[in-house]
């Protein structure tokens, strides 16, 4: 058995989809089903006994602790949090709840679970904490990619809150010795991914004919991990990684956002040549505050510790994701209508198993 944090969101559905698909053990997901988390990713698993959901708060200490004791799992992944960088500028309190002292919270109950078991499964437990390169801070336009011992410098309230709680996982090895692994991803992309976000927004935006909102001069440049790549990965470091240590993930993707929307507009030509050209939708808007200009993985280490690499390029893993998104419009609609929220809250009791 595995536990899951968070596995109804973007990355954390493909995870829960991918290890269901890929792999042997059952998986318990703990997810609060904020506006983030989705049920309707993993509808597929609906009457699968490998996959128990249970709506809830990873700051929720009786309740994961109960979950840890009923399930006895042999690792811990965790990808609940708060996510996106302009709704922690507009309120850094979910943030900072959440991504610090829920993931305390986490910890410190799966620190009591993994003292107290016997030697051989104490040997194999891990705890693996989802995190990402903002941590870094930004990169000038020469500068070499991060690699994990580049100095922390978070430049938003996401990102802080981010680096505060992998702080803590490496306090927790060094004190305790406790089997914490971080993983530092690049920005993903791919299916199910929260229309608030760059390239699903785009998409959406451009085939219902909306302005396409790109911020400040656009020549912001982010390094593009499709998301199936980064579940792949995030599987072997569970599998592999050494306790203690830290592994970047990126796609050899770096990419300006004027470049990644122009790509956008491209495929929207493809599918809907009437409307071509998508380009003009294209509109620069006020600059996000403290804007990072450029992210960069080096993921030189977990390519020749554990022989990873992405499979997709960015131009594959973009057409997948834009046919993704023109087949599942209905999805799109569905969560950003109210209707939706009324739906969790009338199917998903909190704190009940699903
Ligand atoms: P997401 O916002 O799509 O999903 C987050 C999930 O966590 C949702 O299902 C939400 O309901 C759940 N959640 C939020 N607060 C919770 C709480 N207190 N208790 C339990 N569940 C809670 O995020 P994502 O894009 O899937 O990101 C997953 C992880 O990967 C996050 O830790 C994020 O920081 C990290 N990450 C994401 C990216 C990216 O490009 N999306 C890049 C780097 C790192
Ligand atoms: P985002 O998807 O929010 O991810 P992050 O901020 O975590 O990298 O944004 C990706 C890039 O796209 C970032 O440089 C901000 C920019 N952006 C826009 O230009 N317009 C938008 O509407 C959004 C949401 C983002």
């Amino acid at each position: 058995m595995i536990f899951v944090t968070g596995g109804a969101g973007f990355i954390g559905s493909n995870f829960v989809l991918q290890w269901i698909e890929a792999e042997s053990d059952p998986l318990v997901n703990l997810d609060k089903l904020t506006y983030a988390g989705n049920p309707e990713n993993l509808s597929t698993l609906v009457g699968n006994a490998r996959h128990i959901f249970v709506r809830g708060d990873i700051g929720d200490r009786a309740l994961v602790g109960r979950l840890l004791q009923e399930h006895k799992p042999h690792a811990i992944v965790n990808f609940a949090a708060e996510s996106h960088v302009d709704r922690s500028i507009h309120g850094p309190v979910d943030f900072v709840q959440t991504n610090i002292m829920g993931t305390f919270a986490l910890l410190e109950e799966a620190r009591a679970y993994w003292s107290a078991l016997a030697q051989p499964e104490k040997d194999r437990f891990r705890f693996l904490h989802v995190s990402t390169d903002e941590v870094y801070g930004s990169l000038g336009a020469g500068d070499p990619a991060f690699t994990e011992t580049t100095p922390y410098a978070p430049s938003s309230p996401y990102a802080a809150s981010k680096a505060a709680a992998d702080h803590l996982l490496r306090a927790y090895h060094h004190t305790y010795g406790f089997p914490a692994i971080t993983t530092n991803c690049s920005n993903n992309y791919g299916p199910c991914q929260f229309p608030e976000k760059l390239i699903p927004l785009m998409v959406l935006n451009g085939w219902h004919q909306k302005p396409l909102p790109v911020y400040g001069d656009g020549k912001n440049i982010r390094d593009w991990l499709y998301v199936a790549d980064h579940c792949a990965a995030v599987r072997l470091v569970l599998a592999k990684g050494r306790p203690g240590e830290a592994y970047n993930i990126g796609g050899h993707g770096e990419m300006t956002n004027l470049d990644v929307v122009k790509a956008i507009c491209a495929l929207l030509d493809e599918a809907r040549p009437p409307h071509a050209p998508h380009e003009k939708l294209i509109s620069f808007v006020k600059d996000r505050p403290g804007h990072d200009r450029r992210y960069a993985m080096d993921a030189r280490k977990i390519r020749a510790e554990l022989g990873w690499q992405p499979r997709e390029s960015f131009a594959t893993g973009l057409r997948k994701t834009v046919e993704w998104y023109v087949d599942n419009m209905k999805w799109a609609e569905r969560i950003t209508s109210g209707e939706y929220q009324r739906w969790i809250e009338t199917n998903y009791a909190k704190r009940g198993d699903a």
